[in-house]
């Protein structure tokens, strides 16, 4: 059996926006999230996540429960799988058989126990500021209130290597050694990580303490010591300052991406409100997913070295894979040696939104970081520019934008816009890439016809009696033509002999399709059975019908002897399939 206590510390690890979000992309609304039901047909969306209450809802057909029960329902799967598969991805190990209900999960104590050692931290961190005229005037001297303190939770921890001895009864429980708030040495004697610094929690999403950030007050290094990656805390995943900032992310859409405690504090002492800081890491695409998740533009703000500058592109590169046309994602460089504290203490909060309403948008930066790297006056320069925007060509899930870059790269570098397709291989948006939207499928002649110019020997495989008739039938049936008399091998062949034929504006248009988004080999011939199976289906459909009515009118009778057995042969295919 698997303990109760378990159960709720998973609960307590998975974030059910993060987990349905992966089956099902869900939309802010207010505080909850919503989406379409997944356990009901609907159009518009009755169904809401709450991250407070980590509970779904559907308004429409009433389902609603846990993420456990989300995972049971929506993959129809056992109640024991299902916690299975939420530990695997919370990186947390099922507990075995003998385990005795209310002990600890692992030496490292439980989920929960962790989060209540770190709370109390808190606490004792924030007391301890009060009495501390030497904390409170550094605070004071970078320009913050008692009030913004108060908002982010700052605290001070003293000197002295076991100060948290007086605060928790059991200075050697493994809970403060796995929430990094003691460090072991050698002959397992325990001291506090944290003396002397100026304490900055990091509060999730849920309003759980799960690290904190330590300054030094003087020189001293490193300038700030974080908590060391733990059950509870996982750098790439989070962000500072994200349940302060909730509100003003609604009201503003937009979320400040900074890179450090004190900007995101500081540009809230000034109004700034929807400042985030990523935790002395890149930032990562889920830190952006996370985001998109709540507003539709994130303007990453950082200071104005090189290192800020690197720091940039590194999320750029970051946040193509979770873009959408709809989001949209912008760049502030500030001046070098600014940072966003500096400068919103000199200039104001005016000039520094000023700043963020004319961030650069992430396709001038993408081009005008590429083209600083490649001399462009040259044709290796022009060549290397397409080299080197293939891997974010081909990252980018957005249609409009990428095409918008592909024709600015064609631009900046002479080749045509098909031609940078090609090369930089990006595969076309037509197939599975755009998902759920509802969109007619192209004609299967169509297709048929861009398979077959980019792989002329297919044409020999085409079913000459069954295509229908489409504007590209004649095209389909020329081609046959030329491949079976051996005439042609490749496209370029082919084109050849096309020149002048009524067919070939038809052909021509296929062409355009197949020479920017080349399919490889698999998919070709994949694709090409897979028309060739539905066209002899439909060939028998539309039999099948004819002689229906047939026998409607005249009864089995009215029919030939070949028509009966073709009938028959029918009925019997279509009970198998159906
Ligand atoms: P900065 O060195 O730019 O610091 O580091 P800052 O935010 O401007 O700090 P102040 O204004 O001097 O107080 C940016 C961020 O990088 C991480 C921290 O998250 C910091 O806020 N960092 C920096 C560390 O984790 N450790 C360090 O030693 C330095
Ligand atoms: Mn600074």
């Amino acid at each position: 059996m698997i303990p109760e206590s378990f159960i709720q510390d998973l609960l307590a690890r998975v974030d059910i926006v993060d987990l349905i979000d992966s089956y099902v992309p869900l939309k802010k609304a207010g505080a909850n999230y919503a989406a379409c039901c997944p356990f009901h047909n609907e159009k518009s969306p009755s169904f809401t996540v709450s991250p407070a209450k980590q509970f779904y809802h559907c308004f429409g057909c009433g389902a609603h429960g846990t993420a456990i029960g989300f995972l049971m329902e929506y993959q129809g799967i056992g109640f024991v799988d299902t916690i299975k598969e939420l530990a695997g991805r919370a990186g947390m190990q099922v507990p075995q058989d003998d385990f005795k209900p209310g002990a600890p999960v692992s030496d490292h104590g439980t989920m929960r126990g962790l989060v209540e050692t770190m709370t109390r931290a808190m606490h004792y961190y924030r007391e301890q500021l009060k009495s501390s005229p030497q904390a409170i005037e550094y605070l004071k001297k970078r320009g913050l209130t008692g009030e913004i303190a108060a908002k982010f939770g700052i605290g001070y921890a003293p000197e002295g290597w076991q100060n948290l001895e007086a605060v928790f009864p059991d200075y050697n429980a493994p809970e403060l050694l796995a929430a990094g708030l003691v460090i072991e040495n050698d002959a397992g004697r325990r001291y506090d990580r944290f003396r002397d610094r100026v304490m900055f929690p990091i509060i999730n999403q849920k309003g759980e303490v799960i690290a904190f950030g330590g300054r030094v007050m003087g020189t001293g290094e490193p300038k700030y010591l974080n908590s060391p990656e733990t059950p509870l805390f996982e750098k790439g995943r989070e962000l500072f300052g994200l349940p302060q900032a909730r509100a003003a992310l609604r009201e503003t859409d937009t979320a400040i991406v900074v890179e450090g405690y004190m900007d995101v504090v500081a540009l809230a002492q000034h109004g700034v409100g929807n400042a985030l800081a990523t935790l002395g890491t890149a930032t990562t695409t889920t830190h952006v997913q996370k985001l998109l998740r709540q507003v539709d533009r994130i303007v990453f703000c950082f200071d104005g070295d090189a290192a800020g500058r690197k720091a940039a592109w590194r999320a750029l590169e970051n946040a193509l894979e979770a873009l959408s046309d709809n989001k949209r994602i912008g760049f502030v460089f500030l001046p070098d040696p600014e940072d966003p504290d500096s400068f919103v203490r000199a200039n104001g909060a005016e000039a520094f939104q000023k700043l963020v309403e004319e961030a650069m948008p992430l396709s001038d930066f993408l081009l005008r970081e590429l083209a600083l790297r490649c001399d462009l006056s040259t044709s290796e320069g022009k060549a290397r520019l397409i080299y080197e925007a293939k891997p974010l060509l081909q990252k980018l899930p957005t249609p409009l934008l990428r095409l918008q870059l592909v024709k600015r790269a064609a631009e900046v570098s002479g080749f045509a816009q098909a031609e940078v397709e090609r090369l930089c291989e990006l595969k076309s948006f037509a197939g599975s890439a755009l998902p759920r939207a509802p969109r007619r499928a192209p004609s299967l002649s169509k297709v048929l016809l861009r398979l077959v110019l980019q792989l002329p020997e297919l044409a020999l495989r085409l079913p000459v009696q069954e295509l229908p008739d489409t504007p590209e039938r004649g095209a389909l049936l020329l081609v046959h033509q030329i491949v079976s008399q051996g005439g042609a091998a490749s496209y370029a062949g082919l084109r050849e002999q096309l020149r002048n034929r009524p067919e070939e504006a038809a052909i021509e248009a296929a062409a355009v399709e197949f020479l920017a988004s080349p399919l490889d080999p698999t998919e070709i011939e994949a694709e090409f059975s897979g028309i060739l199976l539905r066209l002899h289906e439909g060939g028998q459909k539309r039999d099948f019908a004819e002689l229906q009515s047939r026998v409607r009118r005249l009864g089995v009778a009215g029919l030939t002897l070949e028509e009966k057995q073709e009938y028959l042969r029918l009925l019997s295919t279509r009970g198998k399939e159906g």
